[in-house]
């Protein structure tokens, strides 16, 4: 090839990722149609009121024009209006709040506005793994801090909230170019919703220390435990916060790409000064619906009927687990759960292609569950670096945001692992 058209290294990563081996192996699986539990899309639609807010808005001249690259006036004062109860103060619309075009871009226009080339970030393991790329992309150096399940993850059902940070190992990580530390809660994969003690003391090393801190709260409507908001912790911890959210999260609308970021002025600003190079404004129909559905969503019991219905979701999938004698980490929040497949044998002589035979233990387990049980779940190693993979090679992910009968369907398939296990 022509070195003019030579790709940047940033978009050329030379190992396949973990949606093409999974979807590949849906694919090439001989038990079609495979049961998708890998990708955390919904498996059904948002509630009525959402939707005929979104139809309602294509009707009117304004809501298919260009928004006002912050975001439009409507959805900004209904997210102040929603979570200025939390923040205990009024929130200001005009000055905390950036409408962005999904959670994803808004983490993006977050590290463009404040990484400069050879800024470190801190992010836990596993990761979300879009984070990786948008901080390289300006430049930025990840240092990574593992989390831990717990020791007895293997045989016991235990918490998610038992999956742990080794504080000693984070407040190595900081060094004085550290600029901002990366913070999901409830999380993406491991289900944890981190506890106010905890985060205190990655507060209080980011105070200290100056760090901003990105504290991803896309699930922030489902919570099974107490859930903090880090940024509530304190004035001094509210100053360094940018809190990020997603309409797709929170109305089952992964496709609609709204989401934002709320945190003090002096920070937000810049976030939006980047938003508005990246992509200039966001899809304005579907803001315009986004605003109505948070106007909406207390009266219509919305949030509590979210939190009673994946739950039981939840519930109804890993009456599984129980029965197949795995162990489970039973999450807190967020709808992905973590499942203990180490006392499944898999047989010695399986023919994995050379890609997956190379990888950890779970990309093999991921293969061979959507090859002989047409079940598609995520190995999460893939969101570890290669040093730490080994800690989770033993797990899978599976997402629980899919109709009763999807659920009840893939029960069905995983039975057929019992002669697996040992
Ligand atoms: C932890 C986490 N953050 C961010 C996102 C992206 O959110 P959005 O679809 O609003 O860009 C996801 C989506 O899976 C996620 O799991």
């Amino acid at each position: 090839m022509s070195q003019k058209l030579k790709p940047a290294a940033r978009v050329t990563g030379n190992r396949q990722d973990v949606w093409s081996i999974v979807n590949e192996a849906a694919a090439a699986s001989p038990k079609q149609p495979v049961v998708n539990m890998g990708q955390g899309f919904f498996g059904y639609n948002p509630p009525e009121f959402i939707l005929n807010a979104a139809k309602g808005a294509l009707d009117r001249v304004e809501c298919n024009q260009y928004s006002p690259t912050k975001g439009r006036p409507r959805l900004k004062k209904a997210l102040a209006d929603a979570y200025s109860p939390f923040w205990g103060r009024k929130l200001n619309p005009e000055t905390e709040i950036v409408i962005t075009t999904g959670a994803n871009e808004g983490m993006l226009s977050a590290f463009m506005a404040f990484i400069e080339e050879g800024d470190e970030v801190i992010v836990f393991e596993p990761f979300f793994d879009q984070y990786i790329s948008n901080i390289e992309m300006p430049g930025g150096k990840i240092v990574y801090v593992p989390m831990h399940p717990p020791e007895e993850g293997g045989f016991k059902t235990l918490s998610a909230g038992e999956w742990s940070i080794d504080f000693d190992v984070l407040e190595r990580a900081i060094t004085p170019r550290t600029k901002m530390l990366v913070l999901n809660t409830p999380h993406n994969p491991v289900g944890k919703v981190y506890s106010k003690a905890e985060l205190e003391k990655i507060a209080e090393l980011c105070v200290k220390n100056q760090i901003i801190i990105l504290s991803d709260e896309v699930y922030d409507r489902l919570f099974y435990v107490p859930f903090t908001r880090v940024a509530t912790l304190s004035p001094e911890v509210e100053k360094l916060t940018l809190t990020v959210g997603s309409a797709g999260k929170n109305f089952y609308a992964t496709g609609w790409r709204v989401g934002w970021l709320m945190g003090p002025a002096e920070l937000i600003q810049y976030v939006a000064a980047a938003h508005t190079r990246i992509c200039y404004s966001s899809v304005s129909p579907l803001q315009e619906a986004c605003a109505i559905g948070f106007e909406q969503a207390e009266a219509e019991g919305f949030w509590d009927q979210c939190v009673h219905d994946m739950k039981a979701k939840m519930s109804r999938f890993n009456e599984i687990w129980a029965e197949l004698g795995l162990a489970y980490s039973e999450p807190e929040g967020g709808y992905f759960v973590m499942v203990n497949l180490s006392r499944v044998t898999l047989p010695a002589d399986y023919p994995f292609p050379t890609h997956v035979a190379e990888r950890p233990r779970d990309f093999k387990l991921a293969w061979f569950l959507i090859q002989e049980l047409g079940v598609a779940a995520i190995p999460p190693s893939e969101f570890y670096t290669d040093a730490n993979a080994h800690i989770v090679e033993d797990y899978l992910r599976f997402a629980v945001c899919k109709p009763d009968e999807v659920l009840e369907d893939a029960k069905e398939r995983l039975r057929g692992l019992k002669k697996y296990i040992q």
